[in-house]
């Protein structure tokens, strides 16, 4: 695990926007595991700016998503589709059709599970994984477990998750489950880019980092990663 404190927030983005953009300067086909989230948004913003100079080019980019709730659409402004869309997709010349998200709205969730494992399969597996971290250890929608868990499945969120995700959904209920890549399709990932900022996020930083490997906090199996790169803010370091 390679960690880099960051000066602050804008910082923090920009340096992953730097791990990012070399990616896929250096393999123009990549694939770019991505995350949503409040943590992405500045990399994303930076990402934009960067193509807007044309410094970019996404067009031979695929692109997979961590997860999706279940049963919102792509037009709802809380799915993560949409996220996707308005944050970066929308933005760059990336093909969508080669912009990959769980299917929320399937009802038989095993089949859209199955589907998804198989996308990741046929597009030659994930280059570069970028990951936020959820104030109980969660990455993708990987919840404190008592086993860490495989490939995409559908996961009923925490109270945890539901309290830190709630301001989001101030005019409706928030989904109470999910479709989530498992640790395993995350740790298969070739690269791994983890982000993290601000004081709520600094215990769940220590345990991922210091703690054991366990899944009671999904993210410390990243310790077994041979390609981690940790950004911090100094907020989120502070237990360190
Ligand atoms: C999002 C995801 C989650 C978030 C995490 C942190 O696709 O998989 O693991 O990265 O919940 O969320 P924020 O960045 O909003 O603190």
């Amino acid at each position: 695990m390679l960690l880099i404190e960051a000066k602050d927030y804008n910082d923090m983005s920009r340096k992953a926007a730097n791990i990012i953009s070399a990616q896929v300067i250096m393999k123009p086909h990549a694939v770019l595991g991505l995350a949503t989230g409040s943590t992405p948004v500045g990399a994303y913003k930076q990402l934009v700016e960067w193509y807007n100079k044309g410094d970019l080019d996404f067009a031979n980019v695929t692109s997979v998503n961590l997860d999706e709730y279940k049963g919102l659409s792509p037009e709802n402004d809380q799915s993560y589709r949409y996220f996707m869309n308005t944050n970066l997709f929308n933005h760059v010349n990336i093909n969508k059709e080669r912009t990959f998200v769980p299917n929320g709205l399937e009802p038989d969730s095993e089949k859209a599970c199955a589907a998804y494992n198989e996308i990741i399969r046929s597009v030659g597996g994930i280059d570069l994984q970028l990951l936020g971290l959820g104030n109980n250890g969660h990455i993708g929608f990987n919840e404190p477990a008592k086993e860490f868990t495989h490939t995409t499945y559908k996961v009923a969120l925490t109270q945890s998750t539901l309290d830190a995700n709630k301001r989001f959904f101030p005019d409706s209920d928030m989904p109470r489950y999910a479709l989530t890549m498992g640790i395993d399709s995350i740790m298969q990932a070739k690269r791994i880019v983890l982000i993290a900022t601000g004081a709520a996020k600094a215990q769940a930083v220590r345990d991922m980092i210091r703690g054991a490997v366990s899944p009671e906090c999904p993210a410390s199996i990243l310790q077994n990663h041979a390609d981690v790169h940790i950004f911090l803010d100094r907020e989120a370091a502070k237990l360190l």
